[in-house]
């Protein structure tokens, strides 16, 4: 215990300006028990006091005073540990001023108490619900660290986990009937694993769609819009296709509901299947709009079919040393043309499927006929070669029986 009272003792003096004088609020509080003890380590490490503030820089009281009533009077502003009610004002003293924040860091967004206020967090905060997610709850307290930092809470690979200690507890979310697999479902989603396998920070995590403080990402007016940010040939495409307007009014979400919000997997042509394709859901198997899918599925079939033949036609061409520099260029305009037909199904039409496919179509067929030509090459040059080595045995032979014609005549 004196240990740990010595180096936060040290810690303190050795923090900045503000610890100049010996604070006594850390020093008495690592007499304390294991609670206090725990505050204090953790706090060692935080992005307050490495930037020179203090136990009373929050909590308020006097730190010159080594007597607990005096120190931690409301006459010195003692405030104590805030109530979550209270938890935004109490950050926000701060973060909500931008002539003290610009003091420290002047790129610092100062808009976290407002904003916070828009999300269905703050407005249940608002309305006395003390269940929901204030600043410490997703910012732990006392080891609070900027977001780019990887042991961060809010560290972007962290944020899932940081959300799920909540969203996943059937306990805590049981009043208000919302799913609590939101978690389980993005870890296994392509999203997730993009994340946690890949390591590619381009995918999005929970406060990418759902925002961080306000109630969707900044820029975007609803969370039926967040997919766009990125996919956004598919929102553009889907935003001018004949389901647009239908499907507002409907309130259906452009994306979820054909990909899911958390639970999405990697799409097939499969989806667009008459038999059991998510068309289906809304379309009856002999309408117009499950020709359409039909049409745009046998297409995206074809671009495949015939990108896939050329691919095995070259490498078997290439595994023969023949050079297929010039296929491969119309091989891979094939692959980017497949790549813009399945995005194109989001016009939901066949005709517009079919305007990015058959090109591509006709690149992967001629890219496979030169490839089947080379291998033809290679046959004719092989027969070639056997031919002519047979006749070249033929002359070594006839020279060599000539030779021994020529020898016994001599002798
Ligand atoms: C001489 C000892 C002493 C000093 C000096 C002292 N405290 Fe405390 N503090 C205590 C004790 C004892 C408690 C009650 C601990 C408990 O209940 O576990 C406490 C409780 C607290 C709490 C929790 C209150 C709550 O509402 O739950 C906070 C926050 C706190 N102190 C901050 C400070 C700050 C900031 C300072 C310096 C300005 C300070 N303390 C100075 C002894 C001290
Ligand atoms: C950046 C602001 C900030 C600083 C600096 C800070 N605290 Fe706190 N402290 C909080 C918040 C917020 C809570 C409430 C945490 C919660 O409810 O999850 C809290 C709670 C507490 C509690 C009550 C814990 C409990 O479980 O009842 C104590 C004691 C405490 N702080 C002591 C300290 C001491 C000692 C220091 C200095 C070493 C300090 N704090 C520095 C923000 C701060
Ligand atoms: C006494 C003023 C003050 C209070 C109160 C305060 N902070 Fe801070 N906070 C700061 C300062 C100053 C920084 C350092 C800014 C910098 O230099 O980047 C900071 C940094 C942060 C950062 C890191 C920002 C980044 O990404 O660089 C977070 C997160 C943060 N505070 C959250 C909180 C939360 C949550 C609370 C309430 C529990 C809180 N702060 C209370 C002053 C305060
Ligand atoms: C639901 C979780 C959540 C809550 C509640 C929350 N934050 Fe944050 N906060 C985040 C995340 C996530 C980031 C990181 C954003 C990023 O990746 O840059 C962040 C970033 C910050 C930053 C760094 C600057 C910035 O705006 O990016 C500060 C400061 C901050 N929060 C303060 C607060 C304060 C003050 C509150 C309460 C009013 C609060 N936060 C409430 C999740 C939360
Ligand atoms: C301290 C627990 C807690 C944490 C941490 C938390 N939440 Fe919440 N969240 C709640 C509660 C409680 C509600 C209210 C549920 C409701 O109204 O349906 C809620 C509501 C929501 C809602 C609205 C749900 C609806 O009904 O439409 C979203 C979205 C949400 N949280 C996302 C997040 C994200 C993203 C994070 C992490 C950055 C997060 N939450 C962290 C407790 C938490
Ligand atoms: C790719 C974007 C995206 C990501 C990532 C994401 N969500 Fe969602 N989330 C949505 C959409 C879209 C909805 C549906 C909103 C609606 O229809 O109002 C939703 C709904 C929710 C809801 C409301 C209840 C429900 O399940 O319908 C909660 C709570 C929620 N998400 C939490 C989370 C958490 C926690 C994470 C991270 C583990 C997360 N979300 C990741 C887009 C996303
Ligand atoms: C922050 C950017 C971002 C947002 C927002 C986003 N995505 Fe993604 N999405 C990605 C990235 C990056 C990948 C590629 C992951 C990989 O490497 O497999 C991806 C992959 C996908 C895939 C799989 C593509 C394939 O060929 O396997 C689908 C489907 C998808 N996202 C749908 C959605 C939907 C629906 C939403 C909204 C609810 C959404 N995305 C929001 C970045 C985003
Ligand atoms: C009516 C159902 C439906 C809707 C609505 C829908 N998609 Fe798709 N999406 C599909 C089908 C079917 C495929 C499969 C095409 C293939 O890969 O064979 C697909 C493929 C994808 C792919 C992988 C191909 C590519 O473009 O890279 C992404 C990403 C994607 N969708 C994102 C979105 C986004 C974002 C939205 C909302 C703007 C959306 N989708 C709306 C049915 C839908
Ligand atoms: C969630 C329900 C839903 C799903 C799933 C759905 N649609 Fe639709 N679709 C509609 C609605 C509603 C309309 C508006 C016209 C109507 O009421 O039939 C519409 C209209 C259309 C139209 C325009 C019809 C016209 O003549 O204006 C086409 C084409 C179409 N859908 C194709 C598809 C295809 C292809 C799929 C699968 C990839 C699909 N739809 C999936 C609900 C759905």
């Amino acid at each position: 215990m004196r240990r740990v009272a010595m180096t936060v003792l040290l810690s303190m003096l050795t923090a900045g300006p503000a610890a100049a004088v010996q604070n006594q609020c850390a020093v008495c509080h690592a007499t304390l028990g294991e609670k206090h003890q725990a505050i204090l380590k953790a706090f060692d490490n935080d992005i307050h006091r490495e930037r020179g503030l203090s136990c009373d820089s929050c909590h308020g009281g006097n730190p010159a005073l080594d007597d607990a009533a005096a120190a931690m009077s409301p006459d010195a502003g003692f405030v104590g540990a805030p109530s979550k009610a209270d938890m935004p004002k109490f950050c926000g003293k701060c973060h909500s001023n931008p002539a003290y924040m610009k003091k420290f860091n002047p790129s610092l967004p100062v808009d976290q108490e407002l904003t916070y206020y828009t999300s269905v967090h703050g407005q249940r905060l608002k309305a006395g619900d003390a269940a929901v997610a204030a600043c410490a709850d997703c910012h732990i307290a006392h080891s609070i660290r900027p977001a780019k930092d990887p042991t961060s809470s809010v560290y972007v690979k962290n944020i899932p986990q940081t959300c799920g200690k909540c969203h996943s507890n059937v306990q805590l979310m049981a009043p208000y009937k919302i799913p609590t697999d939101q978690l389980a479902q993005y870890t296994s989603s392509v999203h997730g694993k993009a994340l946690f396998e890949k390591g590619d920070t381009a995918a999005p995590v929970c406060t990418t769609c759902h925002g961080n403080h306000g109630a969707v990402p900044p820029g975007v007016e609803n969370i039926g819009q967040v997919c766009g940010m990125c996919h956004v040939h598919n929102a553009e495409f889907f935003q001018s296709s004949p389901m647009a307007k239908p499907w507002a009014k409907r309130k259906f979400h452009m994306c979820a509901t054909c990909h899911h919000e958390h639970d999405i997997q990697h799409p097939t042509a499969q989806l667009l299947s008459p038999d059991n394709g998510i068309c289906m859901k809304c379309h009856s198997p002999s309408s117009p709009q499950i020709a359409v899918a039909s049409a745009m599925q046998k297409k995206l079939e074809s671009i495949e079919d015939a990108y896939q033949r050329a691919q095995k036609d070259i490498l078997a061409a290439e595994e023969k040393g023949m050079d297929m520099a010039e296929a491969r260029d119309l091989w891979d305009a094939s692959r980017m043309a497949m790549y813009q037909s399945k995005t194109a199904i989001h016009h939901f039409s066949a005709a517009s499927v079919a305007e990015v496919a058959d090109p591509g179509i006709q690149n992967a067929e001629k890219a496979d006929q030169a490839a089947k030509d080379a291998a033809a090459d290679f046959q004719n040059r092989r027969i070639g070669l056997g031919v002519a080595s047979l006749f070249i045995t033929f002359l070594v032979v006839v020279i060599y029986l000539k030779i021994k014609d020529f020898e016994s005549s001599q002798g």
